[in-house]
């Protein structure tokens, strides 16, 4: 397991996300692990409406007692329209399990919330957790470039080697909006890759739900069971359970050490053709791009699961 917080410096973190199940699993692990210090949570409307993200962002940072800013964002892409992904979180994003509602967001859009924190910044100090579409994200590096040097480190759970989870080509943080997925790549900033290969290896099913419900009986962990409960197992992965996708993006932070990881070029297909979202992922330098981003390979799910086990009963 990771070195023991009191070991480093927090580190200064923006969440930006779409809640989301697998996103209030995400922000309560990194609200309740010292290493981090959520410094910003931004919300996209993506995996349902905005007015519902915002919603669930703001009632999941309130339940965990931490007092982080949370602003709202974009309702839309880029270019296209809002898709909603229901079948998975529910019409009201977190599966029907219902939180007391959270603090008021803080005023402002969230574009211009990151690059506030980003200017006042030292360089390569901040690190940006990208959970949902990008369009926040790129939003802010399109209205003020220079701002990425700032940046220490984008983590993005986004994009799949294999087969997408949205159409057959895409993943669905990519397929939302893969214009601003690309301006990220193209930050020149250190890009870290969760992509839906990673993800499948970290299967939440009922036992581990059940080993996870019995270690406290604290709301946020009592929630958050509730919540991975809720979500249906996976067709795609032949109903082993359901792959737990942002918070891997944490964990990527808090224990590097369950992953193996690769240096990679990435690129994501834009346009309208059946490719839309698509990330082609060059592993083997067939691309002749120079690598970009580390992809994250092999996870050690029990160890994973473990790391969630140790931090979420931290959480009142
Ligand atoms: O494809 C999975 C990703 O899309 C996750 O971040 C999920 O919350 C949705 O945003
Ligand atoms: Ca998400």
């Amino acid at each position: 397991m990771s070195a023991t917080p009191s070991d480093h410096a927090a580190r200064t973190v923006i969440i930006d996300c779409d809640p989301g199940t697998d996103d209030a699993v995400a922000l309560w692990l990194a609200l309740a692990s010292p290493e981090l210090n959520v410094a910003l949570v931004t919300v996209a409307g993506g995996n349902v409406g905005l007015s519902r993200t915002l919603a669930n962002a703001r009632a999941i940072v309130g339940l965990s007692g931490r007092e982080v800013p949370v602003v709202a964002g974009a309702d839309r892409p880029l270019l296209g329209a809002f898709q909603a992904e229901e079948r998975v979180h529910g019409t009201d994003g977190l599966g029907g399990v219902r939180l007391p509602e959270g603090p008021a967001p803080q005023p402002g859009i969230a574009a211009d919330a990151i690059r506030d924190l980003l200017r006042d910044a030292p360089p390569e100090s901040v690190t940006v957790v990208g959970i949902g579409p990008a369009t926040n994200l790129a939003l802010a590096l399109a209205t003020e470039p220079a701002l990425a040097n700032r940046v220490a480190e984008f983590v993005l759970m986004t994009g799949a080697l294999s087969e997408g989870n949205w159409t057959v080509a895409a993943e669905f943080n990519a397929a939302m909006d893969p214009e601003a997925l690309a301006l990220v790549l193209a930050s020149g900033r250190p890009v870290s890759l969760v992509t839906l290969d990673l993800t499948a290896q970290a299967l939440v099913t009922a036992e581990r739900i059940a080993t996870l419900r019995g270690l406290c009986d604290g709301e946020c962990l009592r929630a958050c069971c509730d919540i991975m409960a809720s979500v249906p197992t996976s067709r795609r992965l032949g109903h082993r359970g359901h792959p737990l996708h942002d918070p891997c993006a944490i964990a990527w932070l808090l224990a590097p050490e369950l992953f193996t990881v690769q240096e990679v070029a990435v690129q994501v297909e834009c346009g309208s053709g059946i490719g839309r979202g698509r990330t082609h992922i060059d592993r083997w330098g067939r691309s002749g791009l120079p690598p970009q981003a580390k992809f994250l390979d092999r996870l050690d799910a029990d160890g994973f699961f473990r790391l969630l086990g140790e931090r979420l009963p931290r959480l009142p």
